[in-house]
């Protein structure tokens, strides 16, 4: 959408993938989110937005069909919490479902037929993000159903000057990076990921082929983070991490903070590889060979370096290799090769190859060299 909004990937957090309807996901938790994004230094690291997923409404709407937050879980109300997230320079997210009822099997409110009032209401809340699910839609057309609140997205802005970034959660099932571009800042490519290693890879591997369609203000969702949440080794959320961001993919977290270890905020802060994501230029990154379970994938950066991921999906340790011509970078003497989970830089004269251990992933930002022979070789 031509709205000036997400024209890098959008950072965050989320608490669906932590939480699910359990009685922790309350404003207790948000609160602390957002005092942990300024306090370890997330918030400096790019991630801003706070968002709330299913189930912080109750089933009824009041008189006047409005929807009225738990007042067990939000005390202080939606606006409370938009108040408290705002002063800490963080935005709020929230989450409603294109259907009569949201996805939770207690049946809270949707917006099919309340587009208006709901957009409205969250402007009025002070919400700077809505998440937009698919439960019961009762078989309308996806295109009319995420369009109409396109629209009245747009009216509330007008209406109110609140910008709210717009994540289309259909789950790829309408192929919307074919439609969605000028209804959305990003919409989900796939069903929902789970915190193990088959379902984020098989994640990966049906969004690494929509790259084309990713750029500045729309990009391909596959889904929020897992890293974190002890379903996965270290090495394997950070190959999740890498992952996302070179495919240029929004960046939610989605484990509670509150209980995270030093690796995993070692990970979800490690801001060489958040560049990655947050590149300018917008290109999602590309897939330049990928045999037996060996993955070369290429992003092309705004500074004209590439990130490269050598990404070994076996169960052994893999020899993977390309070279920086392969990657799209010209012709040079030397190629400066930064390792951005070591955080080291070597040279080489044109290989760009490690052996990578099972389910690992190496990052590099490779880079013509014009201070040659600065750096030991790789
Ligand atoms: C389905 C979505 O894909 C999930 O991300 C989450 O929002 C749940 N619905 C909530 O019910």
């Amino acid at each position: 959408a031509e709205d000036g909004l997400a024209l890098t990937p959008p950072m965050g957090f989320n608490n669906w993938n932590s939480t699910h309807c359990r009685d922790e996901f309350n404003e207790e938790m948000i609160k602390g989110i957002a005092d942990l994004f300024v306090s370890k230094g997330l918030k400096k690291a790019g991630y801003e937005y706070v968002n709330l997923d299913d189930c912080w409404a109750l089933p009824d709407r009041d008189a006047n069909g409005k929807l009225v937050p738990d007042p067990k879980r939000f005390p202080g109300g939606i606006k409370g919490v938009a108040d408290y997230v705002h002063s800490k320079g963080l935005k709020l997210g929230i989450y409603t479902s294109a259907g009569t009822q949201t996805c939770d099997r207690l049946g809270f409110p949707g917006a099919l037929g309340h587009e208006e009032s709901d957009a409205r209401q969250f402007a009025d809340w002070g919400v700077d993000y809505l998440k937009y699910d698919n439960c019961n839609n009762w078989g309308i057309d996806a295109k009319q159903r995420y369009r109409a609140m396109r629209e009245a997205l747009k009216k509330a802005s007008e209406a109110t000057g609140r910008k709210i970034v717009y994540s289309i959660c259909e789950w790829g099932e309408n192929k919307p990076w074919e439609w969605a571009k000028d209804v959305g800042q990003l919409w989900r490519t796939t069903g929902d990921i789970s915190d193990n290693w088959g379902s984020m890879l098989s994640i990966a591997k049906q969004n690494l082929p929509l790259a084309e369609y990713a750029g500045p203000g729309h990009w391909n969702d596959p889904d929020m983070l897992e890293v974190g949440n002890g379903g996965m080794t270290d090495t394997e959320y950070r190959s999740h991490f890498s992952l996302w961001s070179i495919m240029a993919a929004p960046l939610l977290i989605g484990t509670d903070l509150r209980k995270a270890t030093p690796e995993t905020y070692e990970i979800l802060g490690n801001s060489e590889v958040i560049a990655v994501d947050q590149d300018q230029l917008g290109k999602q990154g590309k897939v330049l060979s990928s045999q037996n379970g060996r993955w070369v994938i290429a992003k092309e950066m705004k500074d004209g370096s590439r990130a490269i991921a050598l990404f070994n999906e076996t169960d052994r340790p893999q020899h993977i290799a390309t070279t920086a011509a392969e990657a799209g970078l010209p012709q040079a003497p030397a190629y400066k090769l930064r390792d951005l989970w070591q955080h080291r830089t070597y040279q080489t004269a044109g290989t760009v190859s490690a052996t990578v251990p099972a389910h690992g992933t190496v990052l590099y930002r490779v880079s013509a060299d014009k201070n040659w022979a600065a750096y030991p070789p790789a």
